[in-house]
């Protein structure tokens, strides 16, 4: 099994170098595994369009990666996943800009937050780590099948997921008491969330492969990182850390996978898979289920209709 090194270093990214310019989106880009992403892809020439809800903080990252490499392409737009009307606004606002897009990283996220409603009254960690990206990744879809096309170059959308996705509610999907305070758990919704993350990239795989679109869809568990994400837990997980340290992982190692996913031309064409330390790695019952990853499509599209 090679390790996550030799994987980063091997990957290369050939057809970024060989003039053949990607546009790299990622949400979430301004902080953790996320700006060390966006990092590495601008270093492989891709143009990055970093999208964050805290556009100072996203500058400032900018700022650092063109310090480190002042020919990158990185331009910072703002974008509130947890609520739809912002991405709608980004999404246009994205749209209007006539840049292709290849790679769509679906990588903010939050956890364990204490129980709260979205502005679109959905459950925080559902509304921020799916259903916004969910909307989002529909709304640039048509650019990145026109991208793929026109180029040939296969398009890659890949969702940020974890391990956690194991620790979900009893029936994986709380279709029906999502925003029920009285049974919610932050542990079991972001392990939901997180399982929200694989069953919208084994559906949309689904769909366009039988589409015929050049478009890969997967997703990744980065690792045990200790990054802001970590904010409504940091005891919790600096306690779990001491014991399990040997597990944990720096940053740039924990974005590994994400470039590795995003980028090796080695897994062209491979779709709706789970990858961990850059190896395909199996996911919970509940993942593999199409029936709940239809269901969960179909519920989120209610979720965005009633919430206009
Ligand atoms: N770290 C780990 O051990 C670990 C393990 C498994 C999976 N993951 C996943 O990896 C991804 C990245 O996590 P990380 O560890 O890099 O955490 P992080 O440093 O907190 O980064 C998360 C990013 O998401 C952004 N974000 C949060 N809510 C947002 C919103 N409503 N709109 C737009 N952006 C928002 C944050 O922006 P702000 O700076 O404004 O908050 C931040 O830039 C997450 O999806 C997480 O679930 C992480």
């Amino acid at each position: 099994m090679r390790s996550w090194v030799q994987v980063l270093e091997t990957a290369s990214y050939r057809n970024v170098g060989k003039g053949r310019k990607r546009e790299l989106h990622a949400p979430g880009g301004s902080s953790g595994i996320g700006l060390e992403t966006s990092r590495v892809f601008a270093l492989r020439g891709a143009h990055v369009i970093i999208a964050a809800r805290n556009t100072e903080a996203a500058s400032e990252a900018r700022k650092r990666i063109m310090e480190i490499h002042p020919v990158a392409r990185v331009d910072v737009l703002k974008l509130d996943l947890s609520s739809l009307k912002s991405v709608r606004a980004f999404a246009d606002q994205f749209n209007s800009m006539n840049l292709p897009l290849n790679i769509l990283i679906n990588n903010a996220g939050v956890m364990f937050c204490p129980f709260q409603l979205s502005e679109d009254e959905v459950e925080m960690q559902f509304a921020t780590n799916h259903l916004g990206h969910f909307l989002l990744t529909n709304l640039l879809l048509d650019n990145m099948k026109t991208t793929a096309k026109s180029t040939g170059i296969e398009g890659r959308i890949v969702n940020l997921s974890s391990v956690a996705h194991l620790h979900t509610y009893p029936k994986g999907i709380l279709f029906d008491q999502l925003n029920d305070k009285k049974i919610y758990n932050d542990k079991m919704a972001y392990g939901q969330s997180k399982l929200a993350n694989i069953l919208h990239a084994k559906e949309l795989s689904r769909r366009l492969k039988e589409e015929g679109a050049n478009i890969t869809v997967n997703c990744v568990h980065p690792g045990l990182i200790m990054t802001n994400l970590m904010r409504h837990s940091f005891a919790l997980m600096k306690a779990i850390q001491v014991v399990t340290y040997l597990f944990w992982k720096n940053v740039p190692q924990g974005a590994a996978t994400t470039c590795y996913v995003g980028l090796n031309p080695q897994l062209k064409g491979m779709t709706g898979k789970y990858f961990a330390d850059c190896n395909e790695e199996k996911t919970s019952a509940h993942a593999k289920s199409d029936a709940l990853a239809k269901q969960l499509w179909e519920f989120s599209e209610e979720l965005i209709r009633s919430a206009k």
